[in-house]
């Protein structure tokens, strides 16, 4: 059944886990995440960019999500929007039938351009008034993603502030984060605490703590009854990169997010995980390899396969490792 962001996420928050939310651009990538699911018994969330609705289509992308929740009736389904870029971008998607709108007023509508407060709370407190009359949750952001390693913003995409950022407006204030909450009345809050966008995230392998896990438990303290969400939570797999790289890929060297970092972060308060990154990395590792590998092929679906087993196989070990098997 199809299911808002804020009862999805009360559910974690009183249960103690982590919900992925994959973004979903096509058929493979739906049937890999609700195949996941199903194996493991978890609570999903769909996500689609405006990219993704410029790519598939509106209608093709809310009916393949209204075919997943018809295949698997006994699954908890938020389809949720990814980085609306305006007021009008999110009733677009409230129309298309969307349970959760993002409205990312940290970014000018050009999705590059950090913005002032007063902005982002107006807009942000607009889409509340508009979503929440018709039972539709909304995830706000507060601050500019970026690794605090590279001070970069990792802005492939198009997403994510063009240039270095300082480290103070790289995290999130917990004392603004309760300000923009009683202003906005947003359900989830996507936090900076040194996530960024993308493949490339950190130049060196990480060692200890890569993200700013005090700082959650500080923004979670500040806002207890909002959902934090961490955006670039990819964990950018060494093993897809290295089946990338033997079958022809050119990938530089390139580090994510330990799983384990994301697991303290839910242990401290984060409850949606946003990951796209990781299976684009998986599904094209297992493309090259298929089409490397069996050169006189020539049925998609044979590659399409390989892509969605790849991709289920990612999902299926997320579910798991942020305790959401066996809570559908
Ligand atoms: O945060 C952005 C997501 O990875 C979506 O990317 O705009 O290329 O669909 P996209
Ligand atoms: P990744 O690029 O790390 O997968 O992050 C995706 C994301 O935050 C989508 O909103
Ligand atoms: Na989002
Ligand atoms: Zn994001």
């Amino acid at each position: 059944a199809l299911i808002a962001l804020r009862q999805l996420l009360d559910h974690a928050a009183d249960h103690g886990y982590g919900v992925p939310a994959f973004n979903v651009n096509n058929l493979e990538q739906v049937h890999a995440i609700m195949q996941a699911a199903q194996a493991t018994d978890s609570p999903v969330i769909l996500q689609a960019s405006a990219g993704a609705r410029k790519y598939a289509g509106e209608a093709y992308l809310r009916h393949l999500v209204l075919a997943a929740i018809e295949t698997h009736p006994d699954i908890p389904v938020c389809l949720h929007q990814d980085h609306g870029a305006s007021p009008a971008v999110c009733l677009q998607a409230i129309r298309s039938g969307f349970s959760s709108v993002m409205m990312d007023g940290s970014l000018k509508e050009d999705a590059k351009t950090p913005v002032d407060y007063a902005y982002n709370v107006a807009v942000t407190a607009q889409v509340c008034q508009m979503a929440h009359a018709v039972g539709v949750s909304v995830e706000g952001e507060l601050g500019c993603l970026g690794s605090l390693e590279t001070g970069d913003a990792g802005e492939e995409d198009g997403v994510g502030a063009v240039g270095k950022l300082s480290h103070d407006q790289m995290l999130t204030d917990p004392a603004e984060a309760r300000d923009f909450v009683a202003r906005t009345g947003v359900d989830a809050l996507a936090i900076a605490i040194g996530t960024s966008h993308g493949a490339y995230k950190f130049t060196r392998p990480p060692t200890g703590e890569v993200l700013a896990i005090d700082r959650i438990a500080q923004i979670h303290a500040a806002v207890p009854n909002t959902h934090l969400v961490m955006h670039g939570s990819s964990s950018v797999p060494q093993e897809w990169l290295a089946i990338l790289r033997q079958y022809g890929g050119d990938i530089k060297e390139t580090y994510g997010v330990p799983v384990e970092e994301i697991v303290r972060g839910i242990a401290s308060g984060v409850r949606k995980v946003n990951i796209d990154t990781d299976i684009r990395l998986a599904m094209f590792g297992a493309m090259r390899q298929l089409m490397a590998t069996q050169p006189s092929e020539f049925d998609p679906r044979k590659a399409l396969a390989a892509a969605t087993k790849a991709a289920q196989g990612l999902c299926q070990a997320r579910f798991e490792a942020f305790g959401c098997a066996g809570q559908a």
